[in-house]
């Protein structure tokens, strides 16, 4: 009996655990279990994020919710209860009472944070009370950085000085990022990366380089290159160096020919060499006083892709123009005006074309002296002209005293010649 009693006693008990089991979770929920399994996931800005929550068992009524964050401070970022149709959060399994799975569409670096699965319960108040959750999942945002921007001073400068560069990106996550310097394609010194933090959760960076300019620049492009965790490749900034570059240009100034006889044309030609950028105009002076010219020439391309420019007037030799200074003035891209200068010579009628090819020195240093040799030359001239006249003379007077014939009208000495002839006429 005692046997049968015990056996008895062990079915009833038995059977009312198995009984009670069900009913008594659908009261109090002890066998609801929710389940978050990521501990932690990664994705890309602007890509759908999924975070898992699932539930089993039954709990009292009260919504799920995920919330972001924990504590003070934390956000609704779904509510089973409230569904908003604009959200970018939707549900995985719609309606589902068991996958409470979610999605946030086009995710930002504002939506990194932790994230938690939980289950509300109506206290004694009304009010929802927290009734389980999961361990959070740590989201993180990685964020490409923006395409590289390289900058560079406001105003050109010459071959010679020195540029600074800045190259520029923002927006990425993690905040680690590498940068390299090109000069047309070859690599050159830049500062390490200044980086900082940058609205929510993103870095923004910012590098410098410096570049001695080149004449030969103006073909020239800097890259920077942007390494980052997110990027398969780097992302490249270009700047054409053009862009800052000034080549201010030479300037020549021809006469020819020089010098003139009087009241013949000379050309004076201003060669404006290897310029850019090709905003030039040309302006000629004579003696400070400026000289209308009508054929103005536009620059043209060389192949270095510098300008150059050719300006020509041309100027009738007055006999009181003798000396004048001939100035090609140029302004270069608004700057000062620089000019070089010429003379305008003309050459003395006695001596004629014996002094052509001798061209007058470019540049006012090497003037006063060429001035004063070229003076020396014509007195030479002068000097071995008036010699060779003499001879020439005597030679004819006697040539003319063993002919016995009178003397040519063109004679040395015409007065002597007509007074002779006069007197023979009165002698008539
Ligand atoms: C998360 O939930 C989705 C939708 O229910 C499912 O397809 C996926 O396998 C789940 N992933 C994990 C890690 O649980
Ligand atoms: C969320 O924040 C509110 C307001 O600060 C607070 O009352 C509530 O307890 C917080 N909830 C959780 C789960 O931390
Ligand atoms: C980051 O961006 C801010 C705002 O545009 C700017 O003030 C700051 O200088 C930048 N920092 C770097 C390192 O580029
Ligand atoms: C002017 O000419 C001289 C002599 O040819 C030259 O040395 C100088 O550089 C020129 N000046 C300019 C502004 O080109
Ligand atoms: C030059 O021209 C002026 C004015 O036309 C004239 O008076 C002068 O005789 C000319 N001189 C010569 C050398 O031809
Ligand atoms: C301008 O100069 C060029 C070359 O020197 C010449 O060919 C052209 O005929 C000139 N034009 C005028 C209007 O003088
Ligand atoms: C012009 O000036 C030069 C130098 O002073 C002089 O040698 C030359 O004879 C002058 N020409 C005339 C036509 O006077």
């Amino acid at each position: 009996m005692d046997l049968v009693a015990q056996e008895l006693l062990l079915m009833c008990l038995m059977l009312l655990l198995l009984c009670r089991e069900p009913g008594v979770s659908a009261q109090a929920g002890q066998e609801f279990r929710l389940q978050q399994p990521q501990a932690k996931v990664t994705v890309e800005a602007g890509e759908t994020l999924t975070l898992n929550c699932t539930t089993s068992g039954l709990a009292g009524p009260g919504p799920v919710m995920w919330l972001k964050g924990w504590g003070r401070v934390n956000k609704t970022v779904y509510d089973q209860e409230k569904q908003d149709p604009s959200s970018r959060v939707t549900r995985a399994v719609d309606k589902s009472d068991t996958d409470f799975t979610i999605h946030i569409r086009n995710v930002q670096p504002e939506d990194m944070g932790t994230y938690y699965c939980v289950k509300f319960v109506k206290g004694n108040t009304g009010d929802d009370e927290v009734f389980q959750h999961g361990r959070g999942t740590e989201v993180s945002v990685q964020a490409k950085p923006s395409p590289p921007l390289v900058s560079g001073p406001e105003q050109r400068a010459r071959p010679g000085q020195s540029v600074p560069f800045t190259c520029t990106t923002g927006g990425f996550f993690p905040g680690e990022t590498g940068v390299k310097w090109f000069k047309n394609e070859n690599p050159m010194a830049g500062q390490p990366p200044q980086i900082a933090k940058w609205r929510m959760n993103t870095y923004n960076m910012s590098s410098r380089a410096t570049v001695t300019l080149q004449k030969d620049d103006v073909l020239s492009q800097l890259l920077c290159e942007v390494q980052h965790s997110t990027l398969p490749s780097p992302l490249r900034g270009s700047y054409r160096l053009s862009r800052v570059l000034r080549v201010p240009p030479s300037i020549e100034v021809r006469a020819e020919p020089s010098p003139i006889e009087v009241n013949k044309t000379v050309t004076f030609t201003c060669l404006v060499k290897e310029f850019y950028p090709a905003d030039v105009s040309v302006s000629w002076l004579e003696n400070g006083i400026e000289i209308k010219v009508e054929n103005v020439s536009r620059p043209s391309e060389l192949p270095q892709r510098l300008f150059e420019l050719r300006s020509q007037v041309e100027v009738q030799a007055s006999e009181e123009k003798n000396g004048s200074t001939i100035t090609c003035m140029v302004v270069h891209d608004a700057q000062a005006p620089a000019g070089n200068s010429t003379f305008l010579w003309i050459s003395n009628p006695a001596q004629g074309t014996l002094s052509n090819g001798l061209q007058m020195a470019k540049g006012d240093n090497l003037l006063s002296s060429l001035v004063l040799l070229w003076m020396a030359i014509l007195l030479e001239k002068g000097l071995l002209g008036g010699l060779l006249f003499f001879l020439f003379k005597r030679m004819k007077r006697k040539a003319l005293e063993m002919l016995s014939c009178p003397a040519p009208p063109q004679s040395p000495a015409p007065g002597a010649a007509s007074q002779g002839l006069a007197t023979a006429s009165s002698d008539v």
